[in-house]
């Protein structure tokens, strides 16, 4: 692989930031093959040279992959003129990545988001041909019942006419306002809000809880992220 500079190498790995490595570099702490690297701009090849950080050995990793815990009010975009993105969210070491959303969330949808800078896999998770369950934890105006859970499991027309896929609805509550978890294999605009307004219970409040084998960490707080563990981007690779 072509060689990159030091501070790029080791920032991707999201154990240390640029600056970090810098001053480390300076004290002669980080090593490339056993030896004191000069400068953070040295430049070695990332998936041959061994390197050590304050005596940590770093795992290369060619493309990077976050877990999102997204609040409300941010927009899954990488630029948008319109407000703040989910992007904002990240560091910039991060950012500078090229990081993208995996698929959108509303802005006012909250939870499980993933950004990567692996198009290739990003795409098939979003493939309904893959059938990538998304699981989302849905609060709505009216009471839900039993005739709703048929309805989604054979297969929602909306009112435009676009015909979804059969999906999952488990009533977790049933009210005035109800609960339920929603599992889609698809992710059309608004989609779960679109399929819940159609048996006439608008959503008041969603969040995505599981996307495949991987769930919303619950020690992960809104608005903070964590990189994936090389056995989590393994198992989303069999989904
Ligand atoms: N369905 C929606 O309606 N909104 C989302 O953000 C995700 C799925």
């Amino acid at each position: 692989m072509e060689k990159q500079r030091l501070d790029k190498i080791i920032a991707s790995t999201g154990r240390f930031s640029r600056r970090e490595v810098k001053n480390l570099a300076r004290q002669g702490r980080v090593l490339v093959d056993g030896v004191p690297a000069r400068s953070a701009e040295e430049k070695a090849d990332p998936e041959t040279a061994r390197i050590t950080v304050n005596g940590e050995t770093l795992t290369y990793r060619r493309y990077t992959w976050v877990m999102l815990n997204k609040p409300a009010g941010y927009l899954s975009a990488t630029e948008d003129g319109r407000g703040a993105t989910v992007l904002d969210l990240l560091p910039q070491d991060l950012r500078r990545q090229g990081l993208f959303p995996v698929g959108r969330l509303d802005k006012d949808t909250e939870g499980l988001l993933l950004l990567t800078n692996e198009g290739g896999l990003a795409h098939d998770l979003l493939s309904p041909r893959h059938h990538v369950d998304k699981v989302y934890y849905a609060r709505v105006a009216g009471r839900l019942t039993e005739e709703d859970c048929r309805a989604f499991a054979q297969g929602i027309t909306l009112e435009d006419g676009l015909a979804c896929m059969p999906a999952g609805l488990e009533i977790l509550s049933a009210g005035q306002e109800s609960e339920a978890h929603v599992t889609l294999r698809e992710g059309k605009f608004h989609q779960v809000k679109r399929m819940l307004a159609s048996r006439g219970k608008p959503v008041t409040y969603l969040e995505r809880v599981r996307m495949g084998n991987l769930t919303l960490d619950e020690s992960l707080p809104r608005g903070k992220y964590r990189f994936l563990t090389p056995e989590e981007v393994e198992c989303l690779r069999k989904f």
